[in-house]
């Protein structure tokens, strides 16, 4: 395993100075255009920000669709085979545009870049793609490209390094609006037994806390007033840093950003949730009631199959300490169904404890083996239809529950953070429990924190009428 060390982009001279050739490059060209995809969860989708600041510091322009680009890079997930196939169908439909575009670039990168399966694959039946890249070799993309450019026909595959830099001051191009996702750390050490994810992005590293809080005070000056913590287990943040810092602390130095409304963070794995992030949840008005805690399966005997490390029971209580600090927490959850060896029994329990938390929503998915990882590995007698059946059943139960609690908020009155204009006169914003809230207003109310009454429940969202304008 490589040392986690610090590299600072700025003093990254290779990278800065590829990034001036290539900017050389595509001016000589008269100017480059790109298309990039995200695929899969919230820490692509923030790569996809530093992606595009890499492009855009590199003179490439973008465009939304890949006929007019030059440049084609997908940033892909690879967390169930659906999703990777998924990408591999959105790569195999530009095989007749390259043909009439020999000079278009085609690249990979995400979760799936560096899996060898996956560039074996690319080899063999999509030989026109090339460039492939992992998530932790984002940063060299200036360089990367470089050698594409230089070179005639040349494919640039990035191996696993065993190398795990924490990257500062990469160029980015956020998404404007009034939320901003901040890494926190990257990786993942858990090995649950059914995930790519700790091959895929490598060993856990976090953060400086003083780099974190510097983005953070940034993006309140630029007029974000909410920040989603990322990292793949946010409770292990500071493990391994010289920094003397934990998830709680560097909340609660977080909490204190002047300007900062609303603080989130996610993913929180329930075997590393302490007893200090609940207290400082609890005593913190801007960080928000509302917790994401993956359970994937509600029977012991599977959970433990899955390298979770906590049993149902351990997790049933965290939730009731969590709603003794913190008694309106809004919790959501992950799902896996179908996991190999899975009996009626399971099943049953996963039901129970669904219905014995009443979680505010979830992400189910069926359970979907990944090359390398060992529960893969596992034998897997359950028919398909029975694995379907299940789910099925076990989503009813789920989706009972959800609508149940949103019916129950009519009539409710909420602080709503405006996100975004829907279409004309309708607007979009979040309660504090995440809920996301339909209202009207022939007003320009984005950004603006109001107060909403609400006033029907739909399946999945709800709708409100303002009381009180401007809260803030
Ligand atoms: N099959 C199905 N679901 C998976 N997840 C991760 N790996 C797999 C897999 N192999 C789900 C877990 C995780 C979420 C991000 O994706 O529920 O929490
Ligand atoms: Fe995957 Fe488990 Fe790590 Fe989450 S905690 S990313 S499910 S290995």
């Amino acid at each position: 395993m490589g040392e986690c060390m610090r590299i600072i982009y700025t003093e990254d001279y290779s990278q800065q100075e590829a990034m001036e050739k290539v900017r050389d490059i595509v001016s000589r060209r008269g100017g480059q255009r790109y298309f990039l995809r995200t695929f899969g969860c919230q820490m692509n989708e923030r790569d996809s920000e530093l992606l595009r600041g890499l492009l855009g510091g590199m003179g490439y322009t973008p465009t939304d669709t890949p006929e007019e680009a030059d440049l084609v890079l997908f940033n892909s997930c690879a967390v169930r085979e659906n999703a990777q196939q998924r990408v591999f169908g959105n790569i195999g439909r530009l095989k007749s545009l390259q043909e009439s575009r020999r000079d278009l670039l085609i690249g990979l990168c995400g979760c799936m870049a560096e899996q060898s399966k996956v560039q074996e694959a690319l080899h063999r039946h999509y030989p026109y793609v090339r460039l492939a890249f992992g998530p932790h070799h984002l940063y060299k993309l200036p360089s990367l490209l470089l050698e594409l450019l230089q070179g005639e026909g040349a494919k640039v595959f990035l191996q696993e390094s065993g190398e795990y830099a924490v990257v500062e001051s990469i160029p980015q191009e956020r998404t404007p609006g009034i939320k901003a996702y901040v890494n926190i750390m990257e990786g993942c050490d858990n090995y649950c037994s059914y995930c790519i994810v700790p091959y895929a992005r490598g060993r856990e590293r976090s953060r400086y806390s003083a780099d974190i809080l510097r983005e953070i005070e940034s993006l309140v000056k630029e007029g974000y007033r909410e920040v989603m913590l990322l990292g793949q287990n946010v409770n292990s943040y500071g493990k391994g840093l010289d920094e003397e810092i934990d998830f709680a602390t560097l909340l609660e130095k977080v909490a204190k950003v002047e300007g900062l409304w609303r603080i989130r963070f996610m993913t929180s794995h329930p075997k590393d949730l302490s007893e200090r992030v609940i207290q400082v949840m609890a005593s913190n008005k801007n960080i928000m009631p509302s917790l994401h805690l993956p359970v994937q399966s509600g029977s012991n005997r599977l959970l433990k199959k899955m390298n979770r490390k906590y049993t149902r029971e351990e997790y049933l209580q965290l939730v009731s300490r969590l709603r003794d600090a913190v008694p309106d927490v809004a919790l959501t959850t992950d799902i896996i169904m179908g996991f190999p060896g899975e009996e009626e029994s399971d099943v049953q329990d996963t039901i129970d404890l669904i219905k014995s938390v009443g979680y505010d929503s979830a992400f189910t998915f069926l359970y979907s083996p990944r090359e390398g990882t060992p529960a893969a590995k596992l034998q897997d007698d359950t028919p398909k239809d029975v694995k379907q059946e299940r789910f099925e059943r076990m989503l009813q139960v789920l989706n009972d529950g959800v609508i149940k609690k949103k019916a129950e908020k009519v009539g409710q009155v909420y602080e709503v953070l405006v996100e975004s204009q829907e279409s004309t006169g309708t607007w979009i914003g979040r309660n504090p429990y995440n809920d996301l809230i339909r209202f009207h207003s022939s007003r320009d109310v984005e950004g603006a924190l109001l107060s909403v009454r609400i006033t029907r429940a739909k399946k999945f969202s709800l709708e409100g009428e303002i009381v009180e304008e401007a809260l803030s």
